[in-house]
């Protein structure tokens, strides 16, 4: 009976392990490494954050927005004017959007359903009197929008505000300020969209940077059962509209086609989360998930997104000899024929498939938001190190490597457990590398080159996998900080011929030499085993051989008689590496009660006994 028991959870484990790839569970857990981690002076759970320079970071919340120096806090009161408010629950300003423009600080909010900007003249909020500062927030906190800021442009896909609140509004993105006409988007391209991001994708002229817009829609095609699907749509930032005079502001260049992320083989990740452009490589990351909340991520290269999209037919459109392709950004008027097959029938018939047809990882880990950086790491390799924000409020890097990604490090980057608001990374110093992150009650600034968490030994440090970190002058740190030259390339090998002294993590310490026990008492022995990537096992002499699942990050070992003196050793295994961790050696002693030792039986004999009732196994009726 308990044989069965074991072979059955062993192939449960088996299996769930060929599922989750085990490199895909984050190695080590960090709490708080807080290079500087602060709370708010109040909740805000709609907290909004505008890091505008490394050193000054505004937080916009309910009804007042805070400046931060990172070292004393200002706050302005931002009241909404009452008069007019019928949503109760909104009758307030709640802070949505904070950027500069025209070299003033500018703040938006809902203003009681009537949203508004401000700009900051000398100490105080001046509200701005333009007709688009009410499309630059939107009237309640929730509503799904997007805003992207560009040089001296602003556009936006929240709608005019109307006196007719029965006015259906179809949904479009605008340019709302910065150069004339206020473009927009118009006919077909988007139906019932879920905004997800948009950024600028720069080429060799200015005529080619085109806008690329991310977001969920409902399929129009019936090639796949989705209800929802993600979408991108594509548009030249400086075209010239149709020449068609009545159509002249609208882009006459967008189009979209679906995006995908999966394996061919297997599933697919049909839900967008979120969008990093990793400019450096012209590579934009993905993260979707599927209906069970597990997450994928995938990279497309801007410049195999631009292929589909000169290539493609265009969904249900039947003229085919365009003299000018739809979608073709150019200096001059587009012929009114093309733009009209762009605006009638804007869906690629192709779709966008990611970077080598495959996810650069997959995972049951339910992940929400994703930024991308890269790092040449002392073995002079170029790793791309993903940091995914979880839905409860931890972050977890992970790093592509040659053999396939790796989970390195989950880092808890709060004193209290939140949701994570805000992830974004300094790219302005390249020698740093800060991670700001921001959640209702705090804010906190990561160095992703922090290298605290494997700093116990050289194998800690090589084993951590970490592309940041190298082992230098007995310890592990950055190699950041154009020291990169100086530090060896090492290998677990070079760690153990340096004679490294095993770690000494546990609270009793392994003593090899010394441990004389008492017949017939209960011991057990500990052993460090805080990696979640490897397994562990105890064995004695070159006999027993005890497997071992790690509880709270270490390894117990249970014997309720030492029946065989000798040495017991915990035994790691971690990318096919098999290290010793820990080893005890036991000698029994005769039979008088003697208190030498005794040390080991008062730590252990509570705990013992529960695990003992435990392992016992039940009487046969
Ligand atoms: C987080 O906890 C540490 C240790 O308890 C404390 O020193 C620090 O001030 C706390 N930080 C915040 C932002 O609460
Ligand atoms: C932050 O602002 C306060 C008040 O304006 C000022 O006294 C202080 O010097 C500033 N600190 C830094 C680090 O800029
Ligand atoms: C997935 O997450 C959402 C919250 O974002 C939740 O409402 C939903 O129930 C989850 N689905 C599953 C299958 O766990
Ligand atoms: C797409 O077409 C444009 C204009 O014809 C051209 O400049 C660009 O190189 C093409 N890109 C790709 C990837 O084919
Ligand atoms: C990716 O796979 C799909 C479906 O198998 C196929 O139609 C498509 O051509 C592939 N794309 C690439 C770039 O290999
Ligand atoms: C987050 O959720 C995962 C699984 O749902 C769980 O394993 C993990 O302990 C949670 N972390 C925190 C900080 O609550």
């Amino acid at each position: 009976m308990n044989v069965c028991l074991a072979l059955f959870l062993g192939l449960c484990v088996s299996l769930s392990y060929t599922y989750e790839n085990v490199r895909m569970t984050p190695r080590l857990t960090q709490l708080n490494p807080g290079h500087g981690t602060f709370a708010l002076p109040k909740e805000q759970p709609n907290a909004m954050f505008y890091l505008d320079t490394p050193d000054s970071l505004y937080i916009g919340g309910d009804e007042v927005l805070y400046h931060y120096n990172f070292s004393t806090w200002k706050e302005y009161s931002m009241n909404a004017k009452k008069d007019r408010c019928y949503e109760k629950a909104f009758c307030k300003n709640f802070v949505t959007y904070v950027t500069r423009y025209n070299g003033y600080l500018m703040a938006c909010g809902t203003n009681a359903y009537s949203p508004a900007c401000w700009r900051l003249v000398g100490e105080s909020f001046e509200k701005i009197s333009a007709s688009w500062a009410e499309q630059l927030s939107p009237r309640y906190p929730g509503f799904n929008y997007n805003i992207l800021k560009t040089g001296s442009e602003i556009y936006s896909t929240i709608p005019k505000q109307s006196n007719n609140p029965a006015s259906t509004m179809k949904a479009t993105f605008r340019r709302l300020y910065g150069k004339e006409p206020f473009r927009f988007t118009g006919g077909n391209l988007l139906k019932n969209p879920l905004f997800v991001k948009s950024l600028v994708v720069e080429g060799e002229q200015e005529m080619e940077n085109r806008i690329f817009l991310f977001f969920m829609d409902d399929n129009s095609e019936r090639r796949t059962t989705d209800k929802r699907v993600p979408m991108i749509a594509r548009m030249c930032k400086e075209e010239k509209g149709s020449e068609k005079p009545d159509d002249r502001n609208m882009f006459s260049t967008a189009l979209k086609s679906r995006l995908l992320c999966g394996n061919p083989e297997g599933q697919y990740y049909n839900f967008l989360q979120d969008i990093y452009f990793l400019q450096s490589q012209d590579l934009v990351y993905g993260l979707f998930t599927n209906p069970w909340n597990h997450s994928a991520v995938c990279s497309y290269k801007t410049e195999d997104i631009e292929l589909v999209f000169n290539t493609s037919d265009l969904f249900e459109s039947t003229k085919k000899d365009l003299k000018i392709r739809p979608g073709q950004c150019r200096s001059e008027l587009t012929p009114q024929e093309t733009a009209e097959e762009a605006k009638n029938h804007p869906e690629l018939v192709d779709w966008i498939w990611p970077s080598r047809n495959r996810t650069v990882f997959q995972t049951l880990a339910y992940y929400r938001k994703l930024v991308v950086d890269e790092i040449t790491a002392v073995n002079k390799e170029i790793h791309r190190v993903i940091i995914v924000a979880t839905d409860n409020g931890t972050l977890h890097k992970i790093v592509e490597q040659v053999d396939g990604p790796m989970n390195v490090l989950e880092i808890e980057p709060f004193n209290k457990t939140s949701k994570i608001l805000y992830l974004d990374l300094d790219l302005s110093n390249r020698e740093q590398r800060v991670l700001y992150v921001g959640s209702a009650h705090e804010f906190s600034k990561i160095r992703l080159d922090d290298c605290r968490a494997y700093n116990k030994s050289c194998t800690d440090c090589v084993l951590s996998k970490d592309p940041y970190c190298g082992w230098y002058g007995g310890e592990c740190q950055s190699i950041l900080n154009n020291r990169t030259n100086s530090f060896p390339n090492l290998t677990l090998d070079d760690c153990e011929l340096k004679s490294e002294t095993l770690p000494q993590k546990g609270s009793l310490s392994p003593r090899p030499n010394e441990n004389k026990v008492l017949p017939r008492s209960v011991y057990y022995v500990t052993c460090p085993a805080e990696s979640k990537q490897a397994t562990y096992w105890w064995t004695y002499g070159d006999n027993l051989k005890e497997s071992c699942t790690p509880q709270n990050g270490k390894c117990d070992l249970l014997f309720d008689n030492i029946k065989a003196p000798g040495e017991y050793r915990c035994m790691e295994e971690e990318g096919a590496k098999q290290r010793m961790v820990t080893e005890y050696k036991f000698t029994v002693e005769n039979s008088s009660w003697r208190m030498r030792n005794s040390w080991l039986v008062a730590l252990v004999i509570p705990v013992c006994i529960t695990l003992y009732s435990h392992m016992t196994p039940p009487a046969r009726s």
